[in-house]
Protein backbone atom coordinates (compact mmCIF):
# COMPACT_ATOMS: atom_id res chain seq x y z
CA UNK A 1 0.00 0.00 0.00
CA UNK A 2 1.27 3.35 -0.78
CA UNK A 3 1.42 7.04 0.96
CA UNK A 4 2.09 10.11 -0.24
CA UNK A 5 3.40 11.88 2.81
CA UNK A 6 3.63 15.82 2.46
CA UNK A 7 5.77 18.04 5.26
CA UNK A 8 5.34 22.09 4.96
CA UNK A 9 5.69 22.16 8.69
CA UNK A 10 8.66 24.97 8.51
CA UNK A 11 11.14 25.78 6.35
CA UNK A 12 11.89 22.52 4.38
CA UNK A 13 9.01 21.77 1.55
CA UNK A 14 9.00 17.52 2.09
CA UNK A 15 7.11 15.17 0.08
CA UNK A 16 7.78 11.16 -0.27
CA UNK A 17 6.01 8.11 -1.31
CA UNK A 18 6.53 5.24 1.40
CA UNK A 19 5.34 1.64 0.88
CA UNK A 20 3.38 0.06 4.08
CA UNK A 21 4.94 2.27 6.34
CA UNK A 22 8.54 1.36 6.25
CA UNK A 23 9.77 1.20 2.53
CA UNK A 24 10.90 4.90 1.24
CA UNK A 25 10.29 4.90 -2.07
CA UNK A 26 10.97 8.35 -3.41
CA UNK A 27 12.00 10.98 -0.50
CA UNK A 28 12.20 14.77 -1.64
CA UNK A 29 13.36 17.66 0.31
CA UNK A 30 13.63 21.09 -1.16
CA UNK A 31 15.70 23.18 1.58
CA UNK A 32 15.41 27.37 2.38
CA UNK A 33 18.08 27.98 3.98
CA UNK A 34 19.31 29.80 1.21
CA UNK A 35 16.25 32.11 1.29
CA UNK A 36 16.20 32.81 5.51
CA UNK A 37 20.41 32.47 5.59
CA UNK A 38 20.77 36.30 5.23
CA UNK A 39 17.78 37.03 8.08
CA UNK A 40 19.89 34.75 10.73
CA UNK A 41 16.30 32.85 11.26
CA UNK A 42 13.11 31.45 9.69
CA UNK A 43 11.01 34.25 8.21
CA UNK A 44 7.41 32.93 8.70
CA UNK A 45 6.06 34.82 5.59
CA UNK A 46 8.88 34.06 3.21
CA UNK A 47 8.68 30.29 4.47
CA UNK A 48 5.39 30.24 3.46
CA UNK A 49 5.66 31.95 0.11
CA UNK A 50 8.29 29.68 -0.93
CA UNK A 51 5.90 26.51 0.50
CA UNK A 52 3.42 27.98 -2.31
CA UNK A 53 6.15 28.19 -5.05
CA UNK A 54 7.72 24.86 -3.99
CA UNK A 55 5.10 22.62 -3.05
CA UNK A 56 3.69 21.31 -7.26
CA UNK A 57 7.33 20.35 -8.21
CA UNK A 58 8.61 18.40 -4.86
CA UNK A 59 5.18 16.20 -5.41
CA UNK A 60 6.14 15.82 -8.77
CA UNK A 61 9.14 14.89 -8.22
CA UNK A 62 8.65 12.50 -5.22
CA UNK A 63 5.97 10.71 -7.67
CA UNK A 64 8.20 10.52 -10.57
CA UNK A 65 11.07 9.00 -8.68
CA UNK A 66 8.84 6.67 -6.85
CA UNK A 67 7.84 5.75 -10.54
CA UNK A 68 3.95 5.96 -9.32
CA UNK A 69 0.98 7.30 -10.63
CA UNK A 70 -1.36 9.07 -8.67
CA UNK A 71 -3.81 6.11 -9.01
CA UNK A 72 -1.30 3.83 -7.10
CA UNK A 73 -1.83 6.23 -3.66
CA UNK A 74 -4.12 4.56 -1.43
CA UNK A 75 -3.63 7.73 0.69
CA UNK A 76 -2.27 11.20 1.10
CA UNK A 77 -0.85 11.56 4.76
CA UNK A 78 -0.10 15.67 5.75
CA UNK A 79 1.26 17.25 8.67
CA UNK A 80 -1.28 19.51 9.99
CA UNK A 81 0.60 20.67 13.41
CA UNK A 82 2.69 21.58 15.37
CA UNK A 83 4.63 24.20 13.09
CA UNK A 84 3.71 27.85 11.46
CA UNK A 85 0.73 28.59 10.88
CA UNK A 86 1.61 29.61 7.16
CA UNK A 87 3.69 26.89 6.30
CA UNK A 88 1.21 24.24 7.43
CA UNK A 89 -1.37 25.99 5.81
CA UNK A 90 0.55 25.37 2.25
CA UNK A 91 0.58 21.74 2.76
CA UNK A 92 -2.62 21.17 4.07
CA UNK A 93 -4.75 22.85 1.88
CA UNK A 94 -2.47 21.19 -1.19
CA UNK A 95 -3.04 17.44 0.56
CA UNK A 96 -7.15 18.86 0.58
CA UNK A 97 -7.19 19.96 -3.27
CA UNK A 98 -5.13 16.77 -4.15
CA UNK A 99 -7.53 14.55 -2.23
CA UNK A 100 -10.90 16.03 -4.15
CA UNK A 101 -9.57 16.20 -7.45
CA UNK A 102 -8.41 12.83 -7.52
CA UNK A 103 -10.46 11.22 -5.14
CA UNK A 104 -7.80 9.64 -2.80
CA UNK A 105 -8.35 9.46 1.37
CA UNK A 106 -6.69 11.93 3.38
CA UNK A 107 -5.47 11.32 7.18
CA UNK A 108 -3.25 13.94 8.98
CA UNK A 109 -0.40 13.43 11.28
CA UNK A 110 0.89 15.48 14.02
CA UNK A 111 4.46 16.27 13.10
CA UNK A 112 6.03 15.18 16.22
CA UNK A 113 4.62 11.31 15.43
CA UNK A 114 6.20 12.18 12.18
CA UNK A 115 9.35 12.13 14.01
CA UNK A 116 8.67 9.11 15.94
CA UNK A 117 8.07 6.98 13.19
CA UNK A 118 10.53 7.98 11.04
CA UNK A 119 12.35 5.22 13.01
CA UNK A 120 10.38 2.63 11.48
CA UNK A 121 11.81 3.39 8.04
CA UNK A 122 15.04 1.68 9.16
CA UNK A 123 16.17 -1.82 8.77
CA UNK A 124 16.16 -2.86 12.41
CA UNK A 125 13.01 -1.06 14.33
CA UNK A 126 12.33 -1.27 17.39
CA UNK A 127 9.50 -3.38 19.22
CA UNK A 128 7.36 -1.37 21.47
CA UNK A 129 7.41 -0.15 24.13
CA UNK A 130 9.94 2.39 23.32
CA UNK A 131 10.95 5.57 24.87
CA UNK A 132 11.37 8.54 22.05
CA UNK A 133 13.46 11.32 22.58
CA UNK A 134 12.21 13.95 19.91
CA UNK A 135 14.76 16.29 19.61
CA UNK A 136 14.30 19.05 17.08
CA UNK A 137 14.61 23.12 16.48
CA UNK A 138 10.70 23.28 18.18
CA UNK A 139 10.78 21.01 20.46
CA UNK A 140 12.64 18.55 23.09
CA UNK A 141 10.33 15.94 24.51
CA UNK A 142 10.44 12.62 25.74
CA UNK A 143 7.98 10.32 25.33
CA UNK A 144 6.82 6.27 26.03
CA UNK A 145 5.27 4.63 23.35
CA UNK A 146 3.22 1.74 23.99
CA UNK A 147 1.97 1.16 20.21
CA UNK A 148 1.27 3.14 17.43
CA UNK A 149 -0.23 6.16 18.19
CA UNK A 150 0.36 5.75 22.31
CA UNK A 151 2.27 8.23 23.64
CA UNK A 152 3.17 9.08 26.85
CA UNK A 153 5.36 12.36 27.67
CA UNK A 154 7.52 11.98 30.41
CA UNK A 155 9.38 14.95 30.26
CA UNK A 156 9.83 18.20 28.21
CA UNK A 157 11.69 21.38 27.92
CA UNK A 158 10.35 24.09 30.10
CA UNK A 159 11.75 26.71 27.72
CA UNK A 160 14.35 26.60 24.26
CA UNK A 161 14.24 23.53 22.19
CA UNK A 162 17.81 22.18 21.86
CA UNK A 163 17.50 22.64 17.96
CA UNK A 164 16.91 26.13 19.26
CA UNK A 165 19.59 26.49 21.72
CA UNK A 166 21.84 25.13 18.91
CA UNK A 167 21.17 27.93 16.58
CA UNK A 168 20.65 30.61 19.04
CA UNK A 169 24.27 29.70 20.32
CA UNK A 170 25.53 29.05 16.57
CA UNK A 171 24.07 32.90 15.83
CA UNK A 172 26.16 34.35 18.65
CA UNK A 173 29.43 33.08 17.68
CA UNK A 174 28.69 34.08 14.35
CA UNK A 175 28.13 30.85 12.27
CA UNK A 176 25.25 31.98 10.84
CA UNK A 177 22.01 30.11 9.98
CA UNK A 178 21.04 26.94 10.15
CA UNK A 179 22.96 26.55 13.40
CA UNK A 180 23.15 22.80 14.51
CA UNK A 181 25.11 21.43 11.39
CA UNK A 182 27.55 23.98 11.46
CA UNK A 183 28.06 23.54 15.29
CA UNK A 184 28.28 19.95 14.75
CA UNK A 185 31.64 20.20 12.83
CA UNK A 186 33.00 23.17 14.59
CA UNK A 187 32.87 21.08 17.92
CA UNK A 188 34.28 18.36 16.71
CA UNK A 189 38.12 20.34 16.35
CA UNK A 190 37.38 21.78 20.17
CA UNK A 191 37.94 20.56 23.57
CA UNK A 192 34.12 19.62 25.09
CA UNK A 193 35.94 20.39 28.53
CA UNK A 194 37.44 23.46 28.02
CA UNK A 195 34.67 25.24 29.71
CA UNK A 196 32.66 24.28 32.15
CA UNK A 197 29.09 25.10 31.20
CA UNK A 198 26.31 24.77 33.98
CA UNK A 199 23.28 22.12 33.35
CA UNK A 200 19.88 22.93 34.55
CA UNK A 201 18.94 21.31 37.54
CA UNK A 202 15.37 20.33 37.07
CA UNK A 203 15.83 17.44 40.40
CA UNK A 204 13.35 14.83 40.40
CA UNK A 205 11.88 15.73 36.67
CA UNK A 206 12.55 14.52 33.24
CA UNK A 207 12.25 18.46 31.80
CA UNK A 208 15.03 20.05 30.01
CA UNK A 209 16.01 23.82 30.04
CA UNK A 210 18.29 25.17 28.06
CA UNK A 211 18.02 29.08 28.23
CA UNK A 212 20.36 29.70 31.08
CA UNK A 213 22.36 27.34 29.22
CA UNK A 214 22.30 29.82 26.49
CA UNK A 215 22.76 32.80 28.36
CA UNK A 216 25.97 31.66 30.29
CA UNK A 217 27.42 31.08 27.20
CA UNK A 218 26.34 35.06 25.78
CA UNK A 219 28.46 35.69 29.83
CA UNK A 220 31.26 33.85 28.64
CA UNK A 221 31.83 35.49 25.51
CA UNK A 222 31.00 38.45 26.37
CA UNK A 223 33.82 38.17 29.45
CA UNK A 224 36.48 36.76 27.16
CA UNK A 225 36.26 37.65 23.69
CA UNK A 226 39.08 36.20 22.45
CA UNK A 227 38.02 32.53 23.63
CA UNK A 228 38.82 29.92 21.38
CA UNK A 229 35.31 29.62 18.69
CA UNK A 230 35.98 26.00 18.74
CA UNK A 231 36.32 25.35 22.63
CA UNK A 232 32.96 27.35 23.54
CA UNK A 233 30.72 25.24 20.73
CA UNK A 234 32.31 22.00 21.91
CA UNK A 235 31.58 23.02 25.66
CA UNK A 236 28.35 24.17 24.47
CA UNK A 237 27.60 21.37 23.32
CA UNK A 238 28.94 18.65 25.73
CA UNK A 239 26.25 20.21 27.68
CA UNK A 240 23.33 19.70 25.69
CA UNK A 241 24.04 16.11 24.95
CA UNK A 242 24.83 14.92 28.27
CA UNK A 243 21.42 16.30 29.46
CA UNK A 244 19.93 14.63 26.72
CA UNK A 245 21.47 11.63 27.38
CA UNK A 246 21.46 11.37 30.61
CA UNK A 247 17.68 12.23 31.02
CA UNK A 248 16.47 9.66 28.14
CA UNK A 249 18.63 6.71 29.60
CA UNK A 250 17.10 7.72 33.26
CA UNK A 251 13.41 7.88 31.48
CA UNK A 252 14.28 4.02 30.28
CA UNK A 253 15.52 3.18 33.66
CA UNK A 254 12.65 4.20 35.41
CA UNK A 255 10.21 2.81 33.11
CA UNK A 256 11.88 -0.02 33.32
CA UNK A 257 12.56 -0.06 29.10
CA UNK A 258 15.58 -1.06 27.67
CA UNK A 259 14.26 0.05 24.03
CA UNK A 260 15.23 4.49 22.73
CA UNK A 261 14.96 6.25 19.81
CA UNK A 262 16.30 9.27 19.03
CA UNK A 263 14.90 11.84 15.81
CA UNK A 264 14.12 15.25 15.41
CA UNK A 265 17.10 17.33 13.89
CA UNK A 266 19.23 17.41 16.75
CA UNK A 267 19.47 13.79 16.48
CA UNK A 268 21.45 14.07 13.33
CA UNK A 269 24.40 15.56 15.54
CA UNK A 270 27.53 13.19 15.51
CA UNK A 271 28.43 13.78 18.94
CA UNK A 272 24.41 12.96 20.17
CA UNK A 273 24.69 9.68 18.49
CA UNK A 274 28.13 8.60 19.46
CA UNK A 275 27.46 9.65 23.31
CA UNK A 276 24.15 8.01 23.52
CA UNK A 277 25.53 4.68 22.03
CA UNK A 278 28.09 4.59 24.51
CA UNK A 279 25.97 5.53 27.36
CA UNK A 280 23.42 3.22 26.50
CA UNK A 281 25.69 0.20 26.24
CA UNK A 282 26.81 0.80 29.68
CA UNK A 283 23.52 0.34 30.85
CA UNK A 284 21.96 -2.45 28.13
CA UNK A 285 19.92 -0.49 26.39
CA UNK A 286 19.50 -0.83 22.79
CA UNK A 287 19.51 2.79 20.46
CA UNK A 288 17.58 3.19 17.54
CA UNK A 289 18.88 5.85 15.08
CA UNK A 290 17.78 7.37 12.27
CA UNK A 291 19.43 7.52 8.64
CA UNK A 292 20.70 11.37 9.05
CA UNK A 293 18.67 12.07 6.40
CA UNK A 294 15.26 10.97 7.92
CA UNK A 295 16.33 12.73 11.58
CA UNK A 296 15.78 16.28 9.84
CA UNK A 297 12.14 17.01 8.56
CA UNK A 298 10.76 14.85 5.33
CA UNK A 299 7.84 13.63 3.96
CA UNK A 300 8.92 10.13 4.75
CA UNK A 301 7.81 10.02 8.49
CA UNK A 302 4.48 11.60 7.83
CA UNK A 303 3.80 8.73 5.24
CA UNK A 304 5.13 5.93 8.02
CA UNK A 305 2.71 7.15 9.84
CA UNK A 306 0.08 8.58 8.26
CA UNK A 307 0.01 4.14 7.20
CA UNK A 308 -0.86 3.17 10.65
CA UNK A 309 -3.59 5.84 10.79
CA UNK A 310 -5.03 4.94 7.66
CA UNK A 311 -4.90 0.89 8.54
CA UNK A 312 -6.99 1.88 11.62
CA UNK A 313 -9.47 3.89 9.14
CA UNK A 314 -8.50 7.24 11.04
CA UNK A 315 -9.62 9.47 7.86
CA UNK A 316 -9.40 12.91 8.12
CA UNK A 317 -12.08 15.27 5.94
CA UNK A 318 -11.99 18.73 4.09
CA UNK A 319 -12.53 20.62 7.51
CA UNK A 320 -8.61 19.65 7.97
CA UNK A 321 -7.45 23.15 9.71
CA UNK A 322 -3.63 23.53 10.59
CA UNK A 323 -2.79 23.43 14.43
CA UNK A 324 0.29 25.70 15.28
CA UNK A 325 0.11 24.36 18.70
CA UNK A 326 -0.94 20.66 19.39
CA UNK A 327 0.60 18.08 21.72
CA UNK A 328 1.16 14.69 20.70
CA UNK A 329 -0.96 12.18 22.42
CA UNK A 330 -4.05 14.74 22.37
CA UNK A 331 -7.50 13.45 21.34
CA UNK A 332 -7.64 16.52 18.59
CA UNK A 333 -5.28 14.23 15.86
O1 LIG B 1 13.47 18.32 12.88
P1 LIG B 1 13.96 19.54 12.25
O2 LIG B 1 14.49 19.44 10.82
O3 LIG B 1 12.86 20.67 12.21
C1 LIG B 1 12.01 20.90 13.32
O4 LIG B 1 11.00 20.16 13.45
O5 LIG B 1 12.36 21.81 14.11
O6 LIG B 1 15.10 20.15 13.20
C2 LIG B 1 15.81 21.31 12.89
C3 LIG B 1 16.77 21.61 14.02
C4 LIG B 1 17.50 22.94 13.86
O7 LIG B 1 17.46 23.63 15.09
C5 LIG B 1 18.90 22.53 13.49
O8 LIG B 1 19.89 23.47 13.88
C6 LIG B 1 19.04 21.22 14.25
O9 LIG B 1 17.79 20.60 14.09
N1 LIG B 1 20.10 20.37 13.69
C7 LIG B 1 21.21 20.02 14.37
C8 LIG B 1 22.00 19.24 13.48
N2 LIG B 1 21.33 19.15 12.29
C9 LIG B 1 20.17 19.84 12.44
N3 LIG B 1 21.61 20.27 15.63
C10 LIG B 1 22.79 19.78 16.02
N4 LIG B 1 23.60 19.05 15.24
C11 LIG B 1 23.25 18.74 13.97
N5 LIG B 1 24.06 18.01 13.19
ZN1 LIG C 1 10.72 18.48 12.67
Amino acid sequence: MLILGIDTSCDDTAASVVEDGVRVLSNVVSSQNELHKKYGGIVPELASRRHIEMIVPVVDEAMSKAGVDFSDISAIAVCHGPGLIGSLLVGVCFAKSLSYTKKIPMVAVNHLEGHISSIFLEESAPDFPFLALVVSGGHTSIYRVDGYGTYTELGRTRDDAAGEAFDKVAKLLGFGYPGGPVMDKIASQGDPEAIHFPQAKLSGSLDFSFSGLKTAVLNYTKKIPDSKKEDVAASFQKAVIEDLVNKTLDAAQQEGIKRVTLSGGVSANSALRRRIKEKAAEKGIEVYLPSIQLSTDNGAMIASAGFQHFKKGKLADFSLNPKPYLPLGSADR
